[in-house]
């Protein structure tokens, strides 16, 4: 794949775009239980989350990728991040090929999951980062020092000493947001960042990426999403993606505007992919999963429920 660079002044280059895949795909073979076996039923063959995805995310830009559960998001940010190999097609992220070179773009780039137990949770918010950052060869006093800068960014200054399990859902999120950030990355990626928050902490923490990631910081973010609404509010351009596949991309504004008046994205989701939004993937959509929603003493409520 030609990787579309852009000269910039000292006769460097950067790359134009921050993730460009061709064709890209990821077949996950269905292996065959004991009792298929002794049976010697034949294989039930594969699934294909990652179905010949074509994408090109400009550098600076905020990039959704809207679809329902079991769409194949994970799976596309996974290969991204490499994490997983792709079965076909290439990619590349800030120019550096996902599986030439996979150590180069793990160091360009960041990831924020919902996955609270990759933190430490009887470690304070500060040491938890601290041993992050030394998995990132930062020494103690470097370490410190950025450590102590993003717990500011992320506005987690004030509970950075108290023990990550006394740490609300948004707090907690905020800490993977840090996490994200400590090699400073040219771009984050964000796997459905407020998928375990109530809608008021999901809201604060929108208003947080907004101003403080996409604002002050200028980063390219990649975000996946199941919540219409949160697309349309922090995204530049969104990709409708079902079964794996892409269905159409642009500014969510363009992609209503396209369909006629008065339009929403979820006819825009049920336009290009024959289905409604809400009743794929038992309507995640909509609900918000309070799923380890806990606000413990007082912490929670001093940010107003981050
Ligand atoms: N390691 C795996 N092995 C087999 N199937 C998988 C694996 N990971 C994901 N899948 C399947 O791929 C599909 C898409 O999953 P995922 O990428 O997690 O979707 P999303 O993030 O959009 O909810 C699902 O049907 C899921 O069961
Ligand atoms: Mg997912």
């Amino acid at each position: 794949m030609a990787i579309s660079r852009v000269a910039v002044s000292g006769g460097g280059t950067i790359v134009e775009n921050a993730i460009e895949t061709r064709k890209l795909t990821k077949t996950f073979v269905v292996q065959r239980g004991l009792s298929d076996l002794i049976r010697r039923r034949p294989a039930a063959g594969g699934i294909t989350p990652v179905d010949g995805v074509d994408l090109l995310v400009k550098r600076g830009e905020v990039f959704g990728i809207l679809g329902p559960n079991g769409a194949g998001k994970t799976t596309l940010i996974k290969i991204l991040c490499t994490l997983i190999l792709p079965t076909g097609g290439r990619a590349s992220v800030n120019g550096y090929d996902v599986k030439k070179e996979s150590g180069m773009v793990r160091e360009s780039i960041g990831l924020v999951t919902t996955d609270e137990r990759s933190f430490y949770w009887r470690l304070t918010g500060r040491q938890n980062l601290e041993f992050f950052a030394s998995l990132h060869n930062f020494y103690c006093d470097d370490a410190r020092d950025m450590v102590d800068e993003l717990l500011g960014v992320v506005d987690l200054k004030y509970a950075a000493d108290e023990r990550f399990l006394n740490y609300s859902a948004g707090m907690k999120q905020r800490m993977a947001i840090a996490r994200g950030l400590l090699n400073d990355p040219a771009v984050l990626f964000m796997d459905e960042p407020t998928r375990s928050l109530d809608p008021g902490a999901a809201q604060s923490l929108r208003d947080f990426i907004k101003e403080e990631i996409v604002k002050e910081r200028g980063k390219t973010i990649f975000i996946s999403t199941h919540n219409l609404e949160e697309a349309e509010e922090l995204c530049d351009r969104v990709a409708i993606f079902d079964d794996g596949r892409i269905k159409v991309v642009g500014s969510p504004e363009e992609l209503k505007e396209n369909l006629g008046n008065g339009s929403k994205l979820s006819d825009v989701f049920l336009h290009y992919s024959g289905k409604r939004f809400e009743e794929r993937g038992g309507g995640g959509g909509f609900r918000p999963d309070r799923r380890g929603f806990a606000h413990r003493g007082g912490l929670g409520r001093r940010r107003g429920g981050l």
